[in-house]
């Protein structure tokens, strides 16, 4: 093969590495939380404490690895979808759920989640930051539905008075009103 065909395949790759890198690592950063996962046994916790169903639809923002999606749908029957910034972890949360067979209920959007509609949710799981959540707060006050639940990991939404608390992990419930 041509050497110059040779060096500019690898240096088409290494951009190409460099780009998904950088996306990864540095997008979400800007725009939210950093990816730390929720433990498992919190994730059923947000979702127990939603009071999840079949008949629900689970909305994760900033979905990361797909964990909490795939919970809301194998142990709650519920059908989920995730919005999530890093393009790794988008394409590792799908692998994921082609692996558990979830793809008809489960699905992951690569993106913004400040610039996705939400609006068929009826539960929402959030583990942002303060200064996300407060920015998140009138977005989802005027997309969801009266009656949806949204729980919160770590941080509360400051404006709003939950409906229910809990301590360690830190989960706060809300109903739109
Ligand atoms: C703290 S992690 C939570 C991950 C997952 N929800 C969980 O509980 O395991 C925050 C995630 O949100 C993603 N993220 C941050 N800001 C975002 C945005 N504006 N739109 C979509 N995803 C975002 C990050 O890439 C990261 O994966």
């Amino acid at each position: 093969m041509d050497p110059w065909l040779i060096i500019g395949y690898t240096v088409i790759i290494i951009l190409l590495f460099i780009i998904a890198v950088i996306s990864s690592a540095i997008w979400p950063t800007l725009i939210g939380a950093v990816w730390i996962p929720t433990p498992r046994e919190t994730a059923r916790k947000m979702l127990e404490l939603a009071k999840v169903t079949s008949e629900d639809i689970v909305v994760d923002l900033g979905s990361g690895d797909g964990r909490i999606i795939v919970m809301a749908a194998e142990e709650f029957g519920a059908t989920a979808f995730g919005i999530e910034a890093d393009p790794l972890r988008v394409l590792w949360s799908r692998t994921v759920i082609r692996r558990h067979g979830l793809r008809d209920r489960v699905k992951v959007v690569w993106g913004n989640f400040f610039s996705k509609s939400i609006a068929a949710a009826t539960v929402v799981t959030v583990f942002q930051g303060q200064a996300i959540n407060k920015t998140l707060q009138p977005k989802l006050s005027t997309e969801l539905k009266p009656g949806t639940r949204v729980v919160s990991y770590s941080f509360p939404f400051e404006d709003w008075d939950p409906v229910e608390t809990q301590i360690k992990p830190n989960l706060f419930l809300y109903v739109i009103g």
